[in-house]
């Protein structure tokens, strides 16, 4: 009999209580092993406290349920934990005060289930000694070595509905109306949902953009009677020659940020070379939000099950992946030592360009 551990880490994604209730129904039912929940992330492995048994009662009804049962931190890192001294923040690794506590605790292996950075963390445990098996998740599908990480189709559906409800009001009132997603520096957000959605112009990280293609292809829309236009813009998206909009932190604020994000910035761009009236909306946290997909649950429940299978097998330092149709394993290192981005000859910005959709260049 086996106990394993699970945690979920990074930012919370629709389809996270699936993998739980995946790993747990299938470490129960098909092999009688016990399961331990990791609270809030890497940050449960520093406190035993925030770990308790997962049965089949725990994990019962939360198929539909958004978020996560277990919390989640984007702190918690064990190797580089912050901590205030002397009203600054330090770094600490405490990497082995984690080792000691999943020894402590028993566990014959982790399944860490989480992003690009919660993997590289999962990584290095399993360079330390620790049983990893891990789970890839993030609405930004980001990661290699996976057709989808779960979650992306939920922020998808949600931002596809957004772009359906913002047509009428864009309509009714002859605007150009920009829809800033997230996805960090992958526009895979931002270009399917717009081509779900019906946007005139997407603009995405991997193709900067020239401002002036895209006045013109809002100017062409108006003479041929479309007094309205949608742009998508992925938040990652800058103009050519521009200060690329960095990810997060107070150190790397830059021009695009400072006007409130791209979203903000085309809006400024489009008004001063048309004479139209722009809005702004930041999808923002609905992207995570709310029950998941079909295709998520589905997704989530296989890649939990698939990770249970992996620790019965021993293959250790390797996530589940979709492949396909099909669940494999991938090596976790090369899933995260570089990002899953859009090709920009590739197939999909084709079809988008193909049927007159602008990404600005
Ligand atoms: O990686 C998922 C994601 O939602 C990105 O799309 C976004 O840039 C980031 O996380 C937002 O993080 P936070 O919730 O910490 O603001």
């Amino acid at each position: 009999s086996k106990k394993i551990g699970i945690l979920t880490g990074g930012g919370d994604c629709p389809g996270l209580n699936a993998v739980i209730r995946g790993v747990v129904k299938s470490a129960v039912i098909r092999h009688g092993w016990e399961v331990i929940g990791i609270e809030d992330g890497f940050d449960g492995l520093l406190d035993i406290n925030k770990c308790r048994p997962l049965t089949l009662e725990s994990v019962r009804g939360i198929l539909p349920r958004g978020g996560t049962i277990l919390g989640s931190t984007n702190r918690g890192n064990p190797f580089l934990f912050p901590m205030e001294e002397n009203g600054r923040t330090v770094h600490v690794d405490f990497s082995d005060r984690a080792i000691e506590n999943i020894r402590s605790l028993g566990l014959d292996a982790l399944i860490t289930v989480g992003g690009e950075g919660s993997l590289k963390i999962a990584l290095e445990l399993w360079k330390r000694g620790v049983p990893v098996v891990g789970v890839p998740k993030t609405i930004d599908n980001d990661l290699r070595e996976t057709d989808f990480t779960f979650g992306f189709n939920t922020a998808l559906e949600t931002a596809t509905d957004a772009l359906d409800k913002l047509h009428t009001t864009a309509e009714s009132h002859h605007r150009v109306m920009i829809m800033e997603v997230m996805g960090r520096y992958a526009g895979w957000i931002a270009l399917e949902s717009g081509i779900a959605g019906g946007a005139d112009v997407i603009l995405i990280p991997e193709i900067p953009y020239d401002i002036e293609k895209i006045c013109q292809a809002i100017r062409r829309r108006c003479e041929r009677g479309s007094r309205f236009s949608i742009i998508v813009a992925g938040e990652g998206a800058f103009p050519i020659g521009g200060d690329r909009l960095v990810a997060k932190g107070p150190d790397e604020r830059n021009a695009i940020e400072r006007l409130g994000g791209i979203g903000q910035f085309v809006a400024h761009q489009v008004e001063k070379c048309l004479e139209m009236d722009a809005r702004v909306m930041v999808l923002g946290h609905l992207q995570r939000g709310g029950s998941p997909s079909t295709f998520d649950r589905a997704l989530g429940t296989r890649f939990g099950t698939k990770a249970v299978a992996m620790v019965a097998a021993g293959q250790f330092g390797q996530m589940t992946c979709l492949k396909g149709r099909t669940i494999g394993t991938a090596s976790i290192e090369s899933a995260t030592n570089a990002l899953n981005t859009v090709d920009p000859d590739g197939e999909i910005v084709k079809a988008a360009e193909d049927i007159g959709i602008t990404l600005g260049r």
